[in-house]
Order: C-alpha cells, then sequence, then structure tokens
C-alpha cells in the first residue's frame, strides 16, 4: 500500500484534509499515557468530527488491550483509526486495525490476516521506532512476545511534528534516537538490504548525526530532523527486518528493564567489532568489508575501527550519569533468548560460543 509521509505542524487542517478526503463518519484516537502533556493534544480533541478515545493500554501490549480496542471501535461504530504516541501506540492501532476485520469468536493470532479499507493514521510522538513506517507491530500474549507482520497495517498517512517531541524527556529522546541509529545500521548491513533499504538507511544515518546535539537540547530544527530520521530507518527496516544487536537486546530490556534502544545499542558495537574481525583479513569477503567501510562514513569515520570507537564513546557520553549494572550469572540465559530470527538477518552468522563471547564483553563494560 502507497504510504504518504507529511511534514507539518498544522496538523488540524491536514487531517480535516484527509479525514473528508476518506469520508470518515467517526474516529477511534488511540493515544498512549503521554497524550495529556503534549503540547498539541488540544488539536487532535477538537476535530470536526465525533472521536472515541482509547487508552487502555501500557508500553508493552498486551493482546487483551488489543481486543479491547476492537471491541471499543466496533462498539463506538468507528470507521477510521488515528493512533498518537510512541511505537506502543501505533502497534495497537495497527492491531486494532487488523483484527476489527477478522473473527471476534476465534483468537485473532491464529487466524489468516487480510487487509481491510479501514484508514488508518500515525502521528509519532517519539522518534525512534519508526512504526508509523512498518509493517510490523509487537503485542505480548499469555507472556511471550508477539510479532503481527501484515503489509496491510501501514499506515495509509504518517505525520511528523516536531512540536511532539518537545515535552518528551530526555532521557527517552536519547533511548529513542539510539533505537532509530541502530535500525538504520542494522538495515544497512541486514542480508535482505536493497538499494533502496540502504539509500534510506543512509539517509536516517547521516540525519542522526548531522542533528543529534540540536535534538537533544530539544531544539525545534533537531527535532525535525530526528523525526525524518527516524521515519527513513523505519522505511528501511520495513524492508529488511533487523539483524544481530535487535536479536541479542530484548533479554537485556526483559531482565534489566533497559529500554528497546539502549539495549539495542549496548550489543551494536559488539556486534560489529566481532564481524570487522571477521571480514577485515579475509580476501573473500570484500563486499562486507566494502559495505562496513560506507557505514563507518556516513558515521563520520574513515574507518571501520574509528566508527566502532565512536559508538563505544558515544554510549558513555549520552549515560555518564546512568550507568547499568549486569550480572555474569545471566549470561546463559542472555544466550538462550536470542531472537533466532532477527539472527538470521545478520550478514555474518553468531553461533552459541561467539554470543556468548559478546555477552562476555558486554558485562565485563557493564559490571
Ligand atoms: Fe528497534
Amino acid at each position: 500500500m502507497q504510504q504518504e509521509v507529511i511534514v507539518t505542524t498544522a496538523v488540524r487542517d491536514e487531517l480535516g484534509r484527509i479525514l473528508a478526503r476518506h469520508d470518515v463518519q467517526k474516529l477511534l484516537l488511540v493515544v498512549d499515557a503521554a497524550f495529556p502533556l503534549l503540547e498539541t493534544r488540544e488539536e487532535y480533541l477538537d476535530l470536526p468530527l465525533p472521536c472515541a478515545i482509547f487508552d487502555a493500554f501500557t508500553s508493552n501490549p498486551l493482546y487483551e488491550d488489543v481486543v479491547a480496542g476492537v471491541s471499543c471501535f466496533r462498539r463506538q461504530h468507528c470507521d477510521a483509526i488515528l493512533a498518537v504516541g510512541g511505537g506502543s501506540a501505533i502497534d495497537v492501532a495497527k492491531c486494532i486495525k487488523l483484527y476489527s476485520g477478522l473473527d471476534e469468536t476465534r483468537l485473532y493470532l491464529d487466524q489468516e490476516y487480510r487487509a481491510n479499507d479501514i484508514l488508518l493514521i500515525a502521528i509519532p510522538t517519539t522518534s525512534g521506532t519508526g512504526s508509523e513506517s512498518t509493517r510490523y507491530a509487537v503485542i505480548y500474549h499469555e507472556g511471550k512476545k508477539q510479532s503481527v507482520t501484515h503489509g496491510s497495517i501501514v499506515p495509509r498517512y504518517a505525520l511528523l511534528d516536531p512540536r511532539n517531541l518537545v515535552t518528551l524527556p530526555l532521557y527517552q529522546k536519547k533511548c529513542t534516537m539510539l533505537d532509530a541509529l541502530c535500525q538504520s545500521i542494522e538495515s544497512w548491513w541486514s542480508i535482505h538490504s536493497t538499494e533502496a533499504s540502504r539509500a534510506y538507511a543512509r539517509q536516517a544515518l547521516t540525519l542522526i548525526l548531522a542533528g543529534m546535539d540540536d535534538y537533544l537540547q530539544n531544539r525545534d530544527s533537531g527535532n525535525l530532523n530526528m523525526l525524518r530520521a527516524a521515519n527513513l530507518a523505519g522505511r528501511a527496516i520495513n524492508l529488511t527486518q533487523t539483524t544481530a544487536a535487535h536479536a541479542m537486546s530484548y533479554q537485556i530490556t526483559s531482565l534489566y528493564g533497559v529500554p528497546h534502544g539502549r539495549a539495542a545499542f549496548i550489543c551494536l558495537p559488539f556486534v560489529w567489532e566481532y564481524m570487522w574481525s571477521c571480514v577485515a583479513e579475509d580476501d573473500g569477503a570484500g563486499a562486507l568489508r566494502e559495505l562496513f567501510s560506507d557505514i563507518a562514513h556516513a558515521l563520520g569515520h574513515g574507518d571501520v575501527a574509528g566508527a566502532i570507537r565512536f559508538l563505544h564513546a558515544l554510549d558513555g557520553r549520552l549515560f555518564a550519569e546512568d550507568r547499568l549494572h549486569f550480572d555474569a550469572g545471566d549470561i546463559p540465559q542472555l544466550v538462550a533468548s536470542v531472537n533466532p530470527t532477527r539472527l538470521s538477518n545478520n550478514p555474518i552468522a553468531l553461533p552459541e560460543e561467539v554470543l556468548t563471547e559478546l555477552y562476555r564483553a558486554i558485562v565485563r563494560k557493564y559490571s
């Protein structure tokens, strides 16, 4: 499905035009806990049509939350969905759209997914996941992470409004930015990368580097650049999926409560260091060496080793005040929980003994 990405601060007018174009009668507004803090919230509450609000979910949304959202959508006779929030709100909205077209008497997760014509609009209030432009959603069922994937859940419109980042706490800004950074780098080296995905990843990475300081100082131009970058990185992983750093990060988040983007960023330089050691002296790996050099250049470094040192140092620079402590006793559990699907997208295989070594190095750094 063709998606329109619109950069705007005239959200109310833009939404008015979209809703009229699609003849929407009643909107389900899906918002998260940060909605009341948004500078722009009144603009969504003042739209020229009836709206129902759904906010009964948390940051790791449950399947049951989505079922409640589907009931709300049906009970309120809505015909379109507008998500305003971080990745979780957008993921919930995607699932409400998808499941609203399925049989409500059976478990939605077991059914064959099919497209429906419910209009979905997404307005991200963080610059990280790029969920507003992907076909993925993550929800939890009976304690297990479920990746819901379907082409039809890419929102028809994504509206990027930098005003939405102004009230985001700095720690969250750092962590979500790092998700976009990891997604762009991992997408770039994913075995599924294409010319188009690499172009998105390159643009995303360039914008992240150029806009990082302004973004962290909460300047409008920095916020806008980071929203664009996260969106581009989202479009890149929509084509390629993520790789080993993401695969290794999920259990760090579960065990230690480290936010997703920071957890992926903890793993990234170690994964890259290992891969670089595999290809640096290998004459048969010229293409991968060149690709790694391209990524290093986008990060502003003439060589890969320098780019990896930069990433290690960035972690220290961003989180000097906020140290983490991991436990060597958890390494077997960390290794056993690595997501095999994401791992299989990596350009170099990481067998169990390598994963163990990588986690050992991570624990040494964060102990
Ligand atoms: Fe991510």
